[in-house]
């Protein structure tokens, strides 16, 4: 997007390199195991929602910190290349650009260890100058990867402004009370949703305990991932959506990419259950690719499979390759 052009969505999180390893299986502690594949990308929940709302053709703007490392400079110049606005990315003299080390198996399971550099020096001031940005914002996109404070801080204004705000609550955490109240929608996974909840989700009736828990303490609308589905709840529906039977190569970003899409839906005026069908089959098409970022669709791909869903709005027996 243009820079003088107000975005549809800002969002503020997180802003990595990753560096990926596949290998034959994860190893175990004290292990060497020999990995096949390497991959160094752009990453981090901020970046990887920014790009993922770009590609299905949001005009979008990141709020984050990097350090002022060749990495930082690269990936500032990327995310620009994916059109995200990133003039309200500040850089950081004393920290480096955040990191993460990811294995991911031959199933696609994975493991990461993160090393947050600058992203945990993100402060206030840092969304205060973005407060314009935010304010003409339609959605306010936000993870967990940089301070709470500074979450709180664009919750807020957001919600001042008349902003829908969707809350990716990632990496797993408990939050304050006033902070869930301010929340249009939440997207936990099984994980965040017992941190959050207590409740053990393992399937939609536990998913749909933890939602209305969710509901209880404020939050607008509750999108919980489980095994087996994700679980959408608001005071007006209930909604399952079954998992996409794909051949995985890799789950991470998969949860960015429902919530870019999520954002992006929301700020086009769909309802929560079109918004969440539009996440659900922009976040399955998001494992076919190792990596984060190379996995987050564009529209045409997200519609071309939106087109081919049974009337009752989910696939029929077995799911299509795609
Ligand atoms: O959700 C995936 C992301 O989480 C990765 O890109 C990694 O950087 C971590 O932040």
């Amino acid at each position: 997007m243009a820079a003088d052009e107000q975005a549809d969505i800002v969002v503020v999180g997180g802003i990595n390199t990753d560096f990926l390893v596949q290998g034959p299986r994860l190893p175990a502690p004290g292990d060497n195991v020999r990995g096949h594949l390497f991959l160094e990308s752009l990453g981090g929940k901020g970046a990887n929602g920014a790009v993922g709302a770009a590609r299905l053709g949001a005009r979008v703007a990141l709020v984050g910190r990097v350090g002022m490392d060749a990495r930082g400079l690269a990936l500032l110049e990327q995310l620009e290349g994916e059109g995200v606005d990133v003039g309200a990315v500040a850089r950081d003299s004393g920290e480096l650009t955040g990191v993460v080390l990811e294995m991911v198996d031959e199933a696609g399971r994975s493991q990461t260890l993160c090393a947050p550099g600058a992203n945990r020096c993100m402060t206030v001031e840092d969304v205060m100058r973005a407060e314009e940005r935010l304010s003409a914002a339609r959605v306010l996109l936000a993870q967990l990867e940089v301070p709470l404070e500074v979450v709180s801080a664009a919750v807020h204004i957001a919600r001042a402004a008349g902003s829908r705000v969707v809350l990716d609550p990632a990496p797993a955490m408990d939050l304050p009370e006033d902070l869930l109240e301010a929340v249009h929608v939440i997207r936990p996974n099984a994980r965040e949703a017992e941190a959050l909840t207590g409740v053990e989700v393992r399937d939609r009736d536990s998913a749909r305990r933890a939602a209305e828990n969710l509901l209880r303490r404020g939050v607008g609308g509750a999108v919980v991932a489980s095994p087996g589905g994700s679980l959408v709840l608001s005071s007006e529906e209930e909604l399952w959506l079954p998992d996409v039977a794909l051949e995985r190569a890799d789950t991470t970003g998969a949860g960015d990419a429902f919530c870019a899409a999520l954002a992006v839906a929301l700020a086009e005026g769909k309802s929560l259950p079109e918004a969440a069908r539009f996440a659900h089959e922009a976040s399955a098409l998001a494992t076919l690719r190792l990596g984060a970022l190379a996995g987050l669709p564009n529209r045409e791909q997200v519609e071309a499979r939106l087109a081919r869903l049974g009337p009752s709005g989910t696939w029929p027996e077995p799911a299509p390759h795609h």
